[in-house]
């Protein structure tokens, strides 16, 4: 059995820096374009900025590979003429929200929403996206669930607005998802595979913790008949982190799944086991270019049924990362790529 995907996109992604982008950018590049989180250290808050770090990625990408960053600002109040210049730089995406200190590098997000409300108004009337980092203070299981009435407010207030809830991981996120046409979400690969349980219920996995932590079976369960049933306004995006071995493998271990190099393997597998790998194309390209009037450079990716070996690990630059699925044997893999 065998899928071409055309293009297909990761609408979630951390390429970080220096020498980890230069671990990650070859080896998130079978997609043909991502969204690029900007929580670097410091943050990327200016245009300027994020065109230096585009220029980086594109240099960290392999010679000959299609791959285009879609290039995202760390929310902070900003005024008519800062949006205006970051949306008239190239490749820019949109804005990133995250509350002050919910995960990492976000020490410097929105502590008072009322704050923002400028800035919003102004994304509104420009059309440019509002990606959010949607958990609350609260009890770690409770985070998303206690922060679905803040997206509710903001759907409410600022109607033309479009909000991405970004890597949902509950049922509740879904039924919130139904009920805005301003609203549209990510779910990663890891939330549609595993739960509580995989992390914490047995010995600790570190390389499986990621914010938002995973769920419930049920959650689970909804977010991924959700995505092999392609729901219209829900996208991939791996949120693939990564973070070197020795502060996954640590007292203190860092939120993160890296996944790049193996998510269109695994999704392929689950969209093939349930009988649904028609709707995958659909899942990582068609809704996000429906959504947001993307039209991608053009890749084609075949995938088949034929193993694929995970390493233990990537190495390189003098940087480690342990992926998701670390030793193990796949059943799919990529059989090529086309650059056309
Ligand atoms: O697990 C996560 N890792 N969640 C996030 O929101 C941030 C990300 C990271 O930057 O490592
Ligand atoms: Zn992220």
């Amino acid at each position: 059995m065998e899928i071409c995907l055309t293009s297909p996109l990761d609408m979630h992604l951390h390429l970080r820096d220096t020498t980890m982008l230069r671990l990650a950018a070859p080896l998130s590049s079978d997609f043909a374009g991502a969204v690029v989180m900007p929580n670097l250290v410091p943050p990327l808050t200016n245009a300027a900025d994020m065109l230096a770090y585009a220029q980086r990625i594109r240099e960290a990408t392999p010679a000959g590979v299609n791959f285009d960053p879609l290039m995202t600002l760390f929310f902070t109040a900003m005024n008519e003429q800062e949006l205006a210049a970051a949306q008239e730089a190239p490749g820019f995406f949109g804005l990133k929200l995250y509350p002050a200190g919910i995960t990492t590098n976000s020490e410097g997000g929105v502590s008072n929403l009322a704050d923002a409300h400028r800035t919003l108004s102004i994304m509104e009337e420009r059309a440019i996206p509002l990606l959010v980092h949607g958990e609350s203070h609260g009890f770690v299981m409770d985070r998303e669930e206690e922060f679905l009435g803040i997206y509710r407010q903001l759907a409410t207030k600022y109607p033309k607005l479009r909000i991405s809830m970004e890597h949902i991981t509950t049922a509740a996120a879904l039924q919130l998802l139904d009920e805005f046409e301003n609203l549209c979400a990510t779910v990663t690969l890891q939330h549609l595979i595993i739960t509580l349980d995989d992390i914490a219920g047995g010995m600790l996995q570190p390389h499986l913790f990621c914010k938002p932590i995973a769920k419930r079976p049920a959650d689970r369960d909804a977010l991924l008949q959700a995505a092999l049933n392609a729901h219209p306004r829900l996208m991939f995006g791996s949120d693939s982190a990564p973070h070197p071995r020795c502060k996954k493998e640590s007292c203190g271990c860092a939120a993160g799944c890296f996944t790049s190099p193996l998510s269109l393997p695994k999704l392929a597998e689950l969209f093939a086991t349930h009988g649904k790998l028609d709707n995958l194309q659909a899942f990582v390209c068609d809704n996000a270019c429906n959504i947001h009037g993307l039209t991608p450079s053009s890749k084609r990716v075949i995938l088949h049924d034929q193993p694929m070996q995970v390493p233990s690990s990537y190495r390189s630059y003098g940087e480690t990362v342990v992926p998701m699925f670390a030793g193990e044997q796949l059943p799919w893999s990529v059989k090529s790529i086309r650059e056309s």
